[in-house]
C-alpha cells in the first residue's frame, strides 16, 4: 500500500481517533447528595439544595397551577410544609424556600379567601366602605402569626390595624409590595383575607386619595385636542428601515435625569 493509501486507510483514521478519544480526561460529575422528603406524605429521594418547587418536580410532580415566575415575585406557588420532629406548620413560597432532611411538605393549588364584590365606580375612601366590605376585619386578635408567614416582610398585621382604625393610606403602603400570596390568610385565627383587604386599599388609595398627576392630566387633554394625530399618522407612512433609524437615533431620557427632565426637540411635548 503506498503512503497516500496508508495515509487515506479507514482502518487508520479509527486508530488516530480513538487514540485522541483516550487523550481526552473524563468528566468529573461532582457528587450529588440526596435527601429524603415527603411530598404529599410519599418519600422521595432529592437532590439537596433544591427549592421546594424542583424537589417536586425532580420527584416527578407537574405545576399546572401553582407556578407563575419563578422567582418570588408572582405569589402563585404557596406551600405548607413542617420540619421533622416539629409539630409547627410553616408556610413558604415553593420557589424560594430550599429542602430540608425529612421535611414534609404539600402545595397550596389555591386558597379559597373571602373576596368581596364591589363595583369600585361607587366606592369612596370613606373607611366604611371597607368596614362593609371585609366586616371580620374586627376578628382580628392581634396574634401576628399573619406577619410571621409573609415572604414579603410584611407587617401584615400592622396594616389590619391601621384598617381597623380608618387609615386606608397607611394600609395601602404597608401592603405596597404584597404579592397575593395568601400565605398570612392562610395562618390567621380570624380567617381575614388580609390580601384582599389590602388589595381594595391600594385600589382605594390610588383612585381616591394620592393627588392627581398634572403632568397626566396635561398630556390626556392634549390627546383629546388632538394634538398628536398628525405625527402618529406621519409616522404610520414611514417605511420599516426609516421607523427603525428614527427609532435608533431618538433621544433617551438619561438614566441619573432629575423630574424635571426635557428633551431637546420640545415639538411633541
Ligand atoms: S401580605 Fe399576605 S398575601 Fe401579601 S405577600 Fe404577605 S403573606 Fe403574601
Ligand atoms: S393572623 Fe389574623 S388574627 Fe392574627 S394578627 Fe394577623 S390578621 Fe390578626
Ligand atoms: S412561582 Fe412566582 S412566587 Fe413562586
Amino acid at each position: 500500500m503506498s503512503a497516500k493509501a496508508r495515509k487515506k486507510s479507514p482502518t487508520a483514521t479509527k486508530v488516530k481517533k480513538e487514540k485522541e478519544v483516550s487523550k481526552v480526561k473524563p468528566e468529573v460529575k461532582p457528587e450529588v447528595k440526596l435527601i429524603p422528603v415527603y411530598v404529599m406524605g410519599k418519600r422521595y429521594e432529592v437532590p439537596e439544595g433544591l427549592t421546594l418547587m424542583k424537589a417536586m418536580e425532580y420527584a416527578g410532580y407537574k405545576f399546572i397551577r401553582g407556578c407563575g415566575c419563578r422567582g418570588g415575585t408572582c405569589g402563585a406557588c404557596g406551600t405548607v410544609y413542617r420540619k421533622p420532629g416539629n409539630y409547627k406548620l410553616q408556610v413558604a413560597l415553593a420557589c424560594q424556600k430550599t429542602v430540608e432532611p425529612d421535611m414534609h411538605m404539600a402545595q397550596i393549588p389555591f386558597f379559597p379567601a373571602n373576596r368581596a364584590q364591589y363595583e369600585f365606580a361607587e366606592l369612596t375612601s370613606a373607611p366604611e366602605e371597607v368596614f362593609k366590605l371585609y366586616p371580620e376585619l374586627f376578628r382580628c386578635v392581634a396574634c401576628n402569626a399573619c406577619a410571621k408567614a409573609c415572604p414579603q416582610g410584611i407587617e401584615v398585621m400592622d396594616a389590619i390595624s391601621a384598617l381597623k382604625q380608618g387609615n386606608i393610606a397607611e394600609a395601602a403602603l404597608l401592603s405596597f409590595e404584597c404579592i397575593q400570596c395568601g400565605l398570612c390568610t392562610s395562618r390567621c385565627f380570624g380567617e381575614l383575607a388580609q390580601y384582599h383587604m389590602f388589595q381594595l386599599a391600594r385600589r382605594i388609595y390610588g383612585a381616591r386619595i394620592l393627588p392627581r398627576a398634572e403632568h397626566l392630566a396635561e398630556m390626556i387633554k392634549a390627546i383629546n385636542e388632538e394634538k398628536y394625530d398628525d405625527i402618529l399618522d406621519e409616522l404610520k407612512h414611514v417605511k420599516k428601515d426609516e421607523l427603525q433609524k428614527l427609532y435608533q437615533e431618538r433621544e433617551e431620557e438619561p438614566v441619573t435625569a432629575g423630574e424635571d427632565w426635557k428633551p431637546k426637540d420640545k415639538k411633541y411635548l
